[in-house]
């Protein structure tokens, strides 16, 4: 079936299984690798995008599903070669070890960051509650979506 998607602002046409996975369709045709398969079961975030600015599992989100939507992914963020301040404020924190799921850590912070510009640890934690690290750097993505409060 053909399917049309809206990626980072710009229309993509792709001949897939309608009941294929969002993260598959990002990844394997239109070659959008920065989400992640990490669980598979939709329960640890790696492969966290935007659709119309709300976190989604692109791995539990079937591809017929995100036709008609925009669709954001970490790839989408930077502008005119520049970061968007959530990226340089990870990077400024050093929040990332192995780095698998920072993608999704990301972009679930600047879905929560859109809502509440200054979330307070509580907030921060519930919003991102839905991501998992498994290097344990929680205290400096605390930090990094801390400092990125307001600097969007
Ligand atoms: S930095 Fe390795 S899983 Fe988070």
């Amino acid at each position: 079936m053909s399917i049309e998607l809206r990626v980072n602002g710009a229309t993509h046409r792709v001949e897939t299984d309608p009941q294929c996975s969002l993260l598959a369709v990002l990844r394997d045709d239109l070659g959008l690798t920065a989400a992640k398969y990490g669980c598979g079961e939709g329960a640890c975030g790696a492969r966290t995008v935007l659709l119309d600015g709300k976190p989604i599992r692109s791995c539990s989100t079937r591809v017929s599903v995100a036709a008609g939507h925009a669709i954001t992914t970490l790839e989408g963020l930077e502008s005119a070669g520049k970061l968007h301040p959530v990226q340089q404020a990870f990077i400024d924190a050093g929040a990332m070890q192995c780095g698998y799921c920072i993608s999704g850590m990301i972009m679930s912070s600047v879905a929560l960051l859109k809502t509440n510009p200054h979330p307070s640890d509580a907030e921060i934690i519930r919003a991102m509650d839905g991501n998992v690290c498994r290097c344990g750097t929680h205290p400096k993505i605390l930090a990094a979506i801390r400092a990125a409060g307001g600097a969007r």
